[in-house]
């Protein structure tokens, strides 16, 4: 069994974090049109947030993979659930993820993405455990690395719960 332990990120980092992206999404795509594809679910707290600091134009669109089961390790495996519904050739394409971890999720979806010819893709995540990584892949705009625990909240979820915390929390094994 497991429960929600201590906070890691608080609302005040999260907020800087928003800041900081934001500001240099605004700066580089200044007098261009953005398509930010989301990442279900995880990312969808996340983009919110995010596409509101935005001052170019959005547009939104998601998708669905899945690699995790009811685990809290990943099988490798990712498979696509729901693709976009929009077409992104020659388009300014930011992929939102919530969380880098073995970045088998990102490598797969950056492949995929880029043999459509977007105009650019980038990846912008809110969350990154380095120590994790088994490819060698990483994304552009980073929010914060954390260390190599399980976390939940703001998006993320254990068997699909705790997405609603507001803050990122560490899960921790009861006995
Ligand atoms: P990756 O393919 O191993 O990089 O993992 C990608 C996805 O696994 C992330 O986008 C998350 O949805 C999920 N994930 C990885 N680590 C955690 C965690 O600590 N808590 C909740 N979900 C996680
Ligand atoms: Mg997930």
């Amino acid at each position: 069994m497991y429960q929600v332990g201590d906070v890691l990120v608080d609302k005040e980092k999260i907020k800087k974090m928003l800041t900081d992206i934001s500001d240099k999404i605004n700066k580089e795509y200044s007098g261009r049109e953005i398509i930010m594809i989301g990442v279900l679910r995880g990312a969808m707290v996340f983009m919110a947030d995010l596409m509101r600091l935005i001052n170019v134009p959005v547009i939104m669109d998601f998708l669905v993979v899945s690699s995790y089961g009811v685990d809290t390790e990943t099988s490798g495996v990712v498979m696509m659930i729901k693709d976009v519904d929009i077409d992104i050739k020659g388009k300014h394409v930011i992929l939102v993820e919530d969380l880098v971890d073995t970045g088998f999720t990102l490598k797969y979806l950056r492949n995929l993405l880029d043999s459509r010819d977007p105009a650019s893709l980038k990846v912008c995540a809110a969350f990154d455990k380095p120590e994790r990584r088994k490819v060698d892949i990483n994304a552009d705009y980073v929010g914060i690395q954390i260390p190599d625990e399980f976390v939940v909240g703001y998006g993320l979820d254990y068997a699909g719960k705790y997405r609603n915390l507001p803050e990122l929390f560490v899960l921790v094994k009861k006995d």
